[in-house]
Formats: C-alpha cells, sequence, structure tokens
C-alpha cells in the first residue's frame, strides 16, 4: 500500500480492551507492511526485569502506571512502528498526548462475550484476576469507553473477523482518513 511504502513516517499506536487483539493485529502489521513492532507491556517487563502480575503483586498498580507513561515517552523517537498499548494505558491524559505526538491511535473493540472467550484461560492480566466474567469485563469496558473513544483517531471492532481483515480494514481507513489528516502533520 503506497501509504506504507514510503510516505508513512508516523506510527500505529494500538489501544483497546484487555483482549481486543492488540498484539495479534500488531504482528500481523508489522508482518505485511514491514514495520517495527513493540509491545509497551514487553518494554517494562524487560526494564523490570520481572512479570507484569508480579511487577503488580510488588509494586502496586500505581507503580506500573509510571513505569508505562516512562515508556511511553521513551518511545517518542521511534517511527515507522506498531505500539501495542496495555489496556490501560490510554486512561491517563499525558499518555494520550505523548502518543499523538508521532502516532495514529487506532482503537481495536470487542464485545465483552468475545474479550472472555479470548482471556479466559490466562492469568496474566492482574486487572482480571478473580474477575473473570462478562459482568465485571462490560463494567469496567464501559468505565473505559470514554477515554478510548475520545483518544482514538480510528476505531475498528473486531468481533468475528479474522487478523487479516482486521488488517486490511485498518489500512483501508489509515490511507482515506490520511486525505484528512495531510494538513495536520505530525512529528
Ligand atoms: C491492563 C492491560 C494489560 C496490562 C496490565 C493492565 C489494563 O495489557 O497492561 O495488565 O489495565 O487493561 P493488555 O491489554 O495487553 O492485556
Amino acid at each position: 500500500m503506497a501509504l506504507f511504502q514510503n510516505k508513512f513516517q508516523y506510527n500505529i499506536a494500538l489501544i483497546g480492551f484487555m483482549g481486543a487483539g492488540k498484539s495479534t493485529v500488531s504482528h500481523c502489521l508489522s508482518r505485511k507492511y514491514a514495520l517495527e513492532e513493540v509491545e509497551i507491556d514487553s518494554m517494562i517487563a524487560e526494564s523490570e526485569g520481572m512479570a507484569i502480575t508480579d511487577i503488580f503483586a510488588k509494586y502496586g498498580e500505581p507503580y506500573f502506571r509510571t513505569c508505562e507513561s516512562n515508556a511511553i515517552i521513551d518511545l517518542k523517537n521511534r517511527r515507522r512502528t506498531v505500539i501495542s498499548c496495555g489496556g490501560g494505558a490510554v486512561m491517563r491524559d499525558e499518555n494520550v498526548e505523548n502518543l499523538k505526538k508521532s502516532s495514529r491511535i487506532v482503537l481495536l473493540t470487542a464485545m465483552p462475550e468475545t474479550i472472555l472467550e479470548r482471556v479466559k484461560d490466562s492469568n496474566e492480566r492482574p486487572i482480571l484476576n478473580g474477575h473473570m466474567n462478562v459482568e465485571y469485563i462490560a463494567d469496567l469496558m464501559e468505565k473505559r469507553r470514554a477515554k478510548y473513544e475520545a483518544a482514538a483517531d480510528i476505531v475498528i471492532a473486531t468481533d468475528n473477523k479474522s487478523v487479516t481483515d482486521i488488517c486490511e480494514e485498518l489500512m483501508h481507513r489509515m490511507e482515506e482518513l490520511e486525505v484528512l489528516w495531510k494538513g495536520q502533520k505530525l512529528l
């Protein structure tokens, strides 16, 4: 796609609830369009030398949120990279502002039932441990919805779609919006 062959000089930041498919879509975009990829959770786990669940257990959520904000700042010189954000990253306005400096922000959505199906066998998400049910997921999603939507340049629903279809839809939407974005260059 022409946009990604030469003109593409920013990043795609993928946001959305846990289990929305950010990592899977990131791998697909990276492969298809020769973009680099980084996952904010992996950056944090690496720099802290422990898993996200252990960071939550040992230091608490506020500490993790500070690591998350710092990791986003550390990405400021990245270009042509798919950035997979943790599900809570855009709850802080400063993180959205920092991401927007060099990234188009794409929100991936899914129904609570779909989310549960995708995350139920994992215990790597401290926010959901002990709350693996549709009601809890729907409630938290609703609490986060306004922040997700306000941060997003593009919204893609992922229910019942293949990862290839999602990537193609995403790129198509980016191409379309690029015409409108011409006047508002990033960087
Ligand atoms: C979180 C989502 C997780 C991870 C942490 C907190 C959240 O990332 O950052 O467990 O608050 O939604 P994923 O969305 O990649 O699961």
